[in-house]
């Protein structure tokens, strides 16, 4: 499936001289999601790495870290914006252009020496997939790479992450 062909381009969204990629339009494909899957377990199964969980990011995170756990027979765990989290959390606070944003994770979400990935459907700046990897050392839990459906490469989000692999199925 050609991603980018369905991938809609907003201009000026959220702010003047950005181009959003909307995946809607493709989620809304009736083959769109299962393709995106694919495209990652092809790739993660490229790379031969055992895989106990999947961290989703709130919120894109969640439409495809889920359905990729139950291809791979991992567990599913939720990174999640502030005050969401019913039981005891670590939080990140990380900087934003203007401002700040916080993640969290349950403590107990993964159990110390687990492997896990981490899904976001697109990589920009890289600031929140990183805050995300240092959760996931404060479990105890080992990173083991990266998936996005969408890398933005002009913004070189991928030198402020951790060196595991990163899987990316389309770039701009
Ligand atoms: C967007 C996107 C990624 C993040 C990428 O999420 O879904 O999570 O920004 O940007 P970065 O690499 O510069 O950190 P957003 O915070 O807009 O929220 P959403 O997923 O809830 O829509
Ligand atoms: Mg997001």
């Amino acid at each position: 499936m050609d991603f980018k062909s369905i991938i809609r381009d907003i201009p000026d969204f959220p702010q003047k001289g950005i181009i959003f990629r909307d995946i809607t339009p493709l989620l809304a494909h009736p083959q769109g999601l299962t393709a995106i899957i694919q495209g990652f377990q092809t790739k993660f199964a490229e790379l031969n790495i055992d895989i106990d969980a999947v961290i989703g990011i709130e919120s894109r995170g969640f439409i495809l870290g889920a359905p990729l756990a139950m291809q791979l027979g991992a567990s599913f765990i939720p990174v999640r914006k502030p005050k969401k989290l019913p039981s005891a959390v670590f939080r990140v606070e990380y900087a934003l252009e203007y401002g700040t944003d916080t993640l969290e994770i349950h403590q107990d979400a993964i159990g110390v020496g687990k492997r896990v990935i981490i899904i976001d459907d697109v990589i920009a700046t890289g600031g929140t997939a990183a805050a995300t990897a240092k959760l996931v050392e404060q479990t105890g839990a080992k990173l083991v790479g990266y998936g996005f459906l969408i890398e933005l490469d002009f913004l070189n989000g991928r030198k402020a992450l951790p060196e595991v692999p990163i899987v990316s199925l389309v770039n701009y």
